[in-house]
């Protein structure tokens, strides 16, 4: 049960990195867009973070944009030489899948992401996926049950004894959305920062907190 954060904040994975609860991270074009520096100093850094300390190499998964499948998998080999946490995102398309097959055959891992169907997750897992990336709240934006696709996912790939893809949730925007995904049977969950924090959070945790502080002020007066 692996956590990933989705983000392209160097700042805010280290400041998360520290807890050791995180085991990689997930950027794409908008998260790069909104950080405002090059991509491939953005991704040395987050590969760097996790290669700072002995436990944990961690994913980084670090998006190409290109129209062929050849100018991806260039795209891919500067990603790589990176780092060995480096896993390259490319969409599901017919370019993006025939990428993902050529760098999967040369032990590259591979995210194929923007995956809204079962029949985009058994392509990608033939195509060699480390992790297929099932896009939970724009699925239900569309009126497409995400949990829901996630437990077919993990059904066939049972049924087929796919072990080595990856069910990677992603476009989480609830605690809700975490907690459902792990149900349905996703392996990795990545979440935006925001979801991370709301996670260890409860009202009932901060009451108890303030009563013993008080309790415990009170015996040491
Ligand atoms: O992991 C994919 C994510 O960055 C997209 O999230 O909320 O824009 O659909 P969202």
């Amino acid at each position: 049960m692996k956590i990933f954060l989705d983000t392209s904040d160097v700042g805010v994975i280290k400041h998360h990195y520290q807890t050791g609860l995180v085991d990689g991270v997930t950027t794409n074009p908008t998260l790069m867009m909104q950080a405002g520096r090059n991509p491939v100093d953005v991704i040395s850094e987050i590969s760097s973070v996790f290669s700072g300390r002995g436990y944990h190499i961690g994913s980084i998964s670090a998006e190409v944009v290109a129209d062929s499948a050849e100018e991806m998998v260039l795209q891919a080999e500067q990603y790589h030489s990176i780092g060995e946490n480096i896993t390259i995102k490319v969409p599901c398309t017919y370019e993006g899948l025939k990428a993902c097959r050529e760098l999967s055959e040369r032990d590259i891992k591979v995210n194929v992401t923007l995956i809204f169907s079962l029949n985009q997750s058994i392509l990608a897992a033939k195509a060699g996926a480390t992790y297929i990336s099932p896009f939970i709240g724009r699925c239900e934006d569309n009126d497409i049950d995400g949990i829901d696709l996630i437990s077919s996912i993990k059904r066939v790939f049972k049924l087929n004894s796919i072990t080595t893809t990856n069910i990677l949730a992603a476009s989480i925007r609830s605690i809700d959305h975490v907690n459902d995904s792990y149900k349905a049977g996703a392996d990795i969950v990545t979440l935006p920062p925001k979801i991370f924090e709301e996670m260890y959070k409860h009202v009932l945790t901060d009451q108890g907190l303030a009563q013993f502080d008080k309790d415990w002020k009170e015996l040491n007066k």
